[in-house]
């Protein structure tokens, strides 16, 4: 067992610190007052090769492993979660998704598009009534011969409107329950296919969040993924992958807190002093610097074991949940760290106090990730 980082893993988290810092940080504080989604940093991102990081390069990808990405959503989450959301997306659910089960033709067709960043995905699971309960499935997709008619609506869809291409998850027969379900490549270009309002949201307000409806769309066969009735599988194992890249971008949200916690305590003056001599703040950094070291070990484990090619259910659900709760906590005490400045937009850490939130919650909340990990734990 060894704990250092390759050459080239540290190569690619120095140019997503790099791209972070120059690209992403100026203007951030206006993307998330007015909601809007960083459309130019993203296709700089497609360009940089952190769109399809993991795919293989005959496809278009980066080829690189799962701890290259938890490197690079960590740097990228530490300044814009808005942006590192639509990342994460398209990399481990959209991506990893479709190059894992996806057939060659809809790889050649969509994936080659969709890992360099020319086009953007998404993934649509979640519904008003669907949430945790994700089997419960209201939107249909009946087989009509040679294609299959989807109708309903999703919710809470990142990239829901700057994305060209969904994977769509649907009930094909209700009386099989969760082995009914399909899971299908929309485009949002066809006939039948509206984008919803957008959410306005506590937190990620640059990430573009929409209902996406669906009424009469015709899904041709080939766009099905995997084998009759195993969609709802495919949502389990993508989104098992897909708790590895949340993970990390709450671990960066709470290295990013952190960081901006640690430069202030050293710069700011209370009581004849810079307040990191006040054993009140420094007690506060340390528990921040030993929580996020948990948590970053915690999310390389899990990377390591899904390069491996080990069973990473459990792993990246303990990832999500512990990385997702230091990123809450942390942010918390940064905004306290801070005091009456933390409560300014600034200042940044009021801004990651808001980010963190939706990291206990999507992709799973905090209580589906202990429904995992408590079943593989009594088994
Ligand atoms: N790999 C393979 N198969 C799996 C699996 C996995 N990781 N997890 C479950 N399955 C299989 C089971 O084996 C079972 O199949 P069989 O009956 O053939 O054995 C089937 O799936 C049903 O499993 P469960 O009985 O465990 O299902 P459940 O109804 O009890 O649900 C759950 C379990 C963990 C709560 C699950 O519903 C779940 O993960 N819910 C949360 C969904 C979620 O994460 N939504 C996020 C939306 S996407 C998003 O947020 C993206 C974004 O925009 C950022």
């Amino acid at each position: 067992m060894h704990f250092e980082l390759s050459e080239e893993h540290l190569a690619v988290q120095q140019a997503a610190r790099d791209f972070a810092r120059t690209e992403l940080l100026p203007g951030v504080i206006e993307r998330d007052e007015h909601q809007k989604f960083p459309a130019e940093q993203v296709r700089m991102m497609g360009e940089l090769g952190f769109m399809g990081m993991m795919v293989d390069p005959k496809y278009g990808g980066g080829g690189m492993d799962t701890i290259s990405y938890v490197l690079a959503m960590e740097e990228i989450s530490k300044i814009d979660a808005s942006a590192s959301v639509c990342m994460s997306v398209n990399n481990s659910l959209v991506c990893w998704g479709l190059e894992t089960f996806g057939s060659e033709e809809q790889k050649q067709k969509y994936l080659t598009q969709l890992a360099t960043g020319q086009k953007i995905g998404a993934f649509c699971l979640s519904e008003p009534e669907a949430g945790s309960d994700a089997t419960s499935q209201r939107t249909t997709a009946i087989d009509m011969g040679d294609h299959y008619l989807l109708n309903g609506t999703k919710n809470w869809i990142t990239n829901g409107n700057s994305a060209s291409y969904y994977l769509v998850i649907a009930q094909t027969n209700v009386e099989l329950g969760h082995r009914g379900i399909n899971a299908f490549i929309v485009e949002k270009a066809w006939d039948g296919v509206t984008v919803g309002k957008k959410e306005d949201k506590l937190g990620i307000r640059g990430s573009d969040t929409h209902s996406i409806m669906f009424q009469d769309v015709k899904v041709p066969k080939e766009n099905r993924i995997g084998e009759e009735g195993f969609g709802f599988k495919f949502a389990m194992k993508t989104l098992s992958g897909g708790r590895i890249g949340i993970a990390a971008q709450a671990l960066g949200i709470a290295s990013g807190a952190y960081e901006l916690s640690l430069q202030y305590s050293k710069e700011r003056k209370a009581f004849g002093t810079e307040i990191k001599n006040h054993q009140a703040i420094a007690f506060k950094l340390a528990d921040m610097a030993t929580e996020i070291e948990a948590a970053r070990l915690l999310c390389l484990k899990a990377a390591w074991m899904k390069d491996q090619h080990l069973n990473y259910d459990r792993a990246s659900a303990m990832a999500k949940l512990f990385a997702s709760e230091v990123a809450m906590k942390t942010a918390v005490e940064a905004v306290q760290v801070h005091g009456g400045y933390g409560f300014v937009k600034e200042y940044h850490v009021e801004r990651l106090m808001r980010d963190a939130k939706i990291t206990q919650i999507y992709e799973g909340t905090s209580e589906v990730q202990r429904v995992v990990i408590s079943r593989d734990v009594l088994k």
